[in-house]
Parts: C-alpha cells; structure tokens; sequence
C-alpha cells in the first residue's frame, strides 16, 4: 500500500507542482500588474488539451454552504467556464459557480440529505430513498449530456456514481474527507470504499493522510491520486496594529481560531488552553455551519465557566478571514480528529504568523513535519497552553519558521498548481473512458 501510494504521490507530483513544469507561475511570486490576468490565461488553458478538446465536465456537489470542500470547488472549476454544475440545493455555492461562467443545473427537489449525518445507519436513510431515486434519474440524465462526472463530496459521490456508470460516463470522486472511524461509521466507510472501487476512475484526495485513510477503508490504492489543496491570498499591507485599529480587536497578546464550529474541529481545547495562560485573548472565527449549535453555545458556556467571556471573542463566521488572520499573533488550528486538510493552515501560512496546530491528519504533512509550524497532540489543553506561552515570551524565535511556513505555502499550496493538477486529471480520466 505504501510503495504504490508514495508511486501515486510522484505521479500526482509530476501533474501538480513544480508550477514550471506546467508552464504556470507560481501565484505569490506573480505580484506584479498583470498577474492575475496571467494566471486566468494559464487556468483557462489547463483545461484545453493539446489537440483543442475539452471534455463537458458535470461537477456534482450536495451542499450549497461554504465550507472548504466548497471553496475548493469554486476555485478548481476556473478553467471551465461552460461546464455544468448539478447541485442538491442553492446557495453560495451556486452563486460563486454562476459567477465562474458555470451552467447551474438544480435538483428538482430536496434530497433531504443535508439533515442526515455522516454516520447515520442505513436504516435511518432509508425514508429518503424514494426522493433519492427521483435525484439519480435527474443525475442521470444530465450526466448523458456529459463527458465525464465530478462528484466532490462523499454525498455527491454516493447519489452521482451509480447513474453516471449506468449511462457509461466515467467519474472521479473528489474525497475531502479521511474515511476513518473518527469520522465515519463503519458501514458507511466499507460502502464508501467499494463504491469507489466500482465506479470510480479518478480518487483525488487533498493529503497523504485521507489517501491512506481511503486505502484503510478498502478502497485501491491505484485509483488515489493526491492532489493538495491550493489557494492564493492577497497580503494586506497594513501593519498588525493598524489591521486590529480598524477591524476593532484589541491590543495585547491575541490569537485566533477560523475554523466552522463543530466538535471535532476543537475550539473547546483552545478555551480549555487560554485558561492557563493569563492575559491571553482568542478570536473565535466561524460560525456552525452545519447545525453544530449546540456545540456553538457550549462554548460560550464553557468560556462563561471559566471566566473566560472577556478573553473569548467569538466573531461568528467572516468573509475577511485573511486580515483577521494577518492581525493575530498566532493563528491556532486545533482539530481533534484528524484533518484531511485544512485550507486555514494555508492561510495562516500565507498570512505570515505562527501556527500552533494539532499533530492529526495532514496538519504534519502540511507544515513540514513542524519545521513550518508547532504541532501539539489533540485534545491536550496543557500541551497546547505550554506552545502557546512559549511563543508569546519569545515571538522572534518563530520568525525563520513562520517564513518558511509562508515560502512552503507560496511553492506547495497555490491555486494555479491544483487546477493545473485537477484540470490533467480530468482530462487524463476522460480519455479513458
Ligand atoms: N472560513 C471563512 N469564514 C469563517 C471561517 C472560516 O471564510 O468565518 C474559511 C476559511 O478561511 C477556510 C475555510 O473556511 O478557507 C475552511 O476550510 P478548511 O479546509 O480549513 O476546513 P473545513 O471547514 O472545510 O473542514
Ligand atoms: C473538508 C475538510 C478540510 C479540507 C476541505 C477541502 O471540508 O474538512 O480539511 O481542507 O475539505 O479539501
């Protein structure tokens, strides 16, 4: 499993980045007049092969909520203005893909999917399953008017599979998640694993850690093709002083959490941590974006239990998250299960401060085994409160790290890289077909 994932990791290494392999520049080194228009052409042409063609692309996602799968999505569907977009419900989503010249096709109806969780039995999904088989025929019949099938969500992937093999159109599922118990039940990782091997072509998963979790789960090896997440992020040029005068945060030692509130993404630990290091404030960013609310006011909760309201600022979900980021002294990402990837990690990377997160899933992976930032394990307050008083009394001795963190981020993690990288797959599963 290793030998041939780490084959995968070459191969997708040779179709993602290095960025001059595949003619692009890398964004971040590209700041001059000009450079964005320059990228938009290169994304445009990674999704022209070299003898003209360009496959009809049905990108299938479930949610119409922003998360990061979503705004990978938005991002990687750049170089493909007219393509289709099927997608279980409106929203944001159907808004950005709108606006990236995408046909926007609706379901009919609900699927009643969104209130199902993750781990639900088979038994408690069973009364949505007429409304379902309505949904497959409608994912059917515009899967025909395609080339090839996008599924970017387990969800997505779960309704689209089946009615694009049965009218032979090929499908790459693209898995943000790790498929590991923590997050999924077990039935639900082994239905999961052999859809997978049934129908899908193409497996892209953003890390090491969800491509060995899908392995795990049962699913091939030789179908998982790693390709990172990628974005890009304009610096403020404002000072941190004068970035927290204007979006109104205080002065004194600060540090920030943007991730969407549910448990496993572990605010709780982070209050638990500023407990035992005085003087300390947190901005919480995010909101629960997908009917966490209890969650959310167990936090508040546990913040007024410990005397903490004053020292937990909880912002609730914003769309200036970068300058937020730029702001703080450290930006803390504090999962406790693991992370399949983690675009706050990125944007911490690019905003240029520490980051203190949790050693699950890719987090590693991501900062270079922590030469590009500090790992803690999960669920540890203590150990996590110790890293965070370390950096406060000595922030210059995070200075080298935080800039390789930055240089890392701008070589690994840019958008041109990702949709050049998603944009060959695409065209390599096609051809197959
Ligand atoms: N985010 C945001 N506003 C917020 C909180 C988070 O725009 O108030 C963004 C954040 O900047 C990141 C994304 O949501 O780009 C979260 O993606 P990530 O991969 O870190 O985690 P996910 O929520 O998808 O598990
Ligand atoms: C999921 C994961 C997150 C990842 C994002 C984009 O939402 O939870 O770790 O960064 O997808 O792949």
């Amino acid at each position: 499993m290793t030998q041939v994932l780490s084959a995968n990791r070459n191969a997708s290494c040779a179709a993602a980045p290095p960025q001059d392999e595949a003619g692009v520049a890398a964004p971040g080194q590209e700041r001059g007049p000009g450079a964005s228009r320059l990228a938009t052409q290169e994304q445009d042409r990674s999704a022209i092969r070299a003898d003209g063609h360009r496959p009809r692309v049905l990108f299938v996602s479930h949610t119409g909520t922003m998360s990061g799968a979503e705004l990978v999505l938005r991002d990687a569907v750049r170089p493909w203005p007219g393509a289709t977009a099927y997608l279980f419900e409106d929203g944001n989503l159907a808004e950005a893909l709108r606006d990236a010249g995408l046909t926007i096709r609706l379901a009919r109806r609900g699927t009643g999917l969104s209130g199902l969780r993750r781990d639900a039995s088979v038994l408690r999904a069973l009364p949505v399953l007429g409304q379902l088989a309505g949904l497959a025929l409608d994912i059917a019949r515009a899967a025909r008017g395609s080339d090839i099938v996008y599924a970017n969500s387990q969800k997505a992937f779960l309704l689209a599979a089946l009615p694009a093999r049965l009218v032979g159109r090929p499908v790459i599922w693209h898995l943000h998640d790790i498929l590991d118990s923590a997050h999924f039940g077990r039935i639900q990782r082994i239905v999961q694993a052999r859809l997978a091997n049934l129908c899908a072509a193409t497996i892209i998963v953003p890390s090491r850690a969800a491509a060995e979790a899908f392995v795990a789960a049962g699913g091939r090896p030789t179908r998982v093709t790693i390709v990172p997440n990628g974005l890009d992020l304009e610096l403020d040029p404002k000072s941190p002083a004068a970035l927290r005068a204007e979006l109104g945060l205080p002065a004194g030692p600060l540090v920030g959490v943007f991730s969407r509130l549910a448990p496993w993404k572990g605010q709780d630990v982070v209050i638990d941590a500023l407990a035992e290091v005085p003087n300390l404030r947190c901005i919480v960013v995010g909101s629960a974006l997908f009917g966490e609310d209890a969650y959310a006011a167990e936090l508040r909760a546990r913040a007024a239990a410990r005397g903490l309201s004053d020292r937990v600022l909880f912002l609730g979900q914003r769309s200036d998250v970068p300058r937020l980021m730029q702001a703080v002294d450290a930006v803390v990402h504090p999962s406790v299960d693991p992370e399949p990837f983690g675009r706050t990690l990125v944007e911490a990377m690019l905003a240029g401060v520490p980051v203190i997160a949790t050693d699950a899933g890719a987090s590693s992976e991501i900062l270079d085994g922590g030469a590009a930032g500090t790992l803690v394990p999960p669920r540890r307050p203590d150990r996590l409160a110790v890293a965070l008083a370390e950096l406060l009394a000595d922030p210059d001795a995070f200075a080298a790290r935080t800039h390789h963190a930055r240089d890392r981020a701008l070589t690994l993690y840019g958008a041109a890289g990702m949709q050049a990288a998603l944009a060959k797959l695409i065209h390599e599963t096609a051809a197959r077909a």
